[in-house]
């Protein structure tokens, strides 16, 4: 295993921000993290560790060591689609071989970029569906006990792009490979709106029409990061209580709302409260919102982490003044 000093972060992150590490590698295996994470101990530095860098904004140079995860397996462990992954692995190849293996369930999940290894961590979720309604456990390396450890689902503590991978006390975990539970019988999940009105012209939905619907809506609004650099929403939906919803109702009747699990909460669209904001298509030096879709930040022009970070301040901040919401960030900030 190589560890390369003073690398370039561009063709780490989707959002092709430059920013020097002082150190890179690429493990293939537990051994090589281990060996990774020990030339940092040794050293006293700080380690991020990384996947397909779809869902970090790299706000400036990293003083530590960047570990990439090749961790690259796929291993079918019975008939029934119970299916064991490499963290590695690339997300949307993994959902398209779950696909010709007739094993169903991510369907909606199509095209969403990044590795399998950070599903679990934000609990991606798209187009009706969640990754965790198809997670049997997770294995990690944990770094503290240096042992393997694997959570059930429930220990996972998953909910709307949270687990427990996200905590501040849980950062000594790696995610090394994900246990998926799919279905040979599976119902097509087409309940969510832009979903169910793409497909409405077909009698029987089959689970490929979701997958090519899916990508068809994605490539439709979302910029593809090899050509636009971005991480996908930059801002989570926010949760907000049921009296707040109803008094933004009134003076702005058209303010989408979801019911949630939580009680008294609604969660509402972070994109149309940026969209009515007036973000779509904003520039601020090399930064910009997307044309297509107002929760979407892209490098238009050779941004800087700083320019990026900025803009999503000041986006941000408007929502604050005009609705009283305050928008978490979805993406990580490294
Ligand atoms: N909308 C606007 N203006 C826009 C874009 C959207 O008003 O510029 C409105 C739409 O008309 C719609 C609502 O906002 O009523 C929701 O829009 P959309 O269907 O695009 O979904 P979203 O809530 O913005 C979420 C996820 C996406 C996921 C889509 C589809 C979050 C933060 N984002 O976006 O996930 O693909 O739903 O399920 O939950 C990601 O996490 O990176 C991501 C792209």
């Amino acid at each position: 295993m190589e560890i390369s000093t003073e690398v370039d972060l561009a063709p780490y992150n989707t959002l092709g921000v430059h920013a020097i590490a002082n150190y890179f590698c690429k493990v293939a295996n537990l051994s090589e993290l281990r060996q990774a994470l020990g030339f940092a101990k040794e050293k006293n530095l700080p380690v991020k560790i990384i996947g397909g860098g779809s869902n970090i904004l790299v706000s400036g140079d990293y003083p530590g060591v960047i570990v990439q995860l090749a961790l690259l397996s796929i291993e079918w462990l019975n008939d029934e689609g119970l299916v064991r992954v490499g963290a590695g692995e690339n997300w949307h190849e993994f959902v398209a071989h779950c696909l010709e293996k007739g094993a169903h369930g991510l369907e909606n999940l199509a095209l969403i970029p990044g590795t399998v290894g950070a599903a679990p961590i934000q609990n991606i979720g798209a187009y009706g569906v969640e990754c965790e309604q198809f997670i049997v456990s997770v294995q990690v390396y944990d770094q503290q006990q240096q042992a393997v450890v694997e959570f059930t689902r429930e220990e996972c503590e998953f909910s709307y792009r949270d687990s427990i991978f996200k905590y501040e006390g849980a950062r000594h975990f790696v995610v090394l490979a994900v246990t998926f539970q799919l279905h040979r019988d599976w119902k097509v999940n087409i309940n969510y709106g832009a979903l169910a009105e793409e497909l409405s012209a077909l009698d029987n939905v089959s689970h490929k029409d979701v997958f090519d619907a899916v990508c068809k809506i994605r490539r439709s609004k979302l910029p593809d990061p090899k050509f636009i650099g971005n991480a996908g929403s930059f801002f989570k939906n926010p949760l907000i209580s049921l009296s707040k919803y109803q008094a933004l109702k009134t003076e702005y009747p058209q303010i989408p709302g979801y019911e949630v699990a939580e009680p008294g909460l609604i969660k509402t669209s972070a994109a149309w409260l940026l969209d009515q904001a007036g973000w779509k298509g904003k520039r601020r030096g090399g930064a910009g919102v997307h044309s297509e879709h107002a929760l979407v930040i892209v490098n238009a022009d050779d941004a800087s982490g700083d320019e990026l970070l900025l803009l999503a301040q000041e986006m941000a901040s408007s929502i604050l003044t005009k609705y009283g919401i305050a928008l978490e960030t979805e993406v990580q900030i490294l």
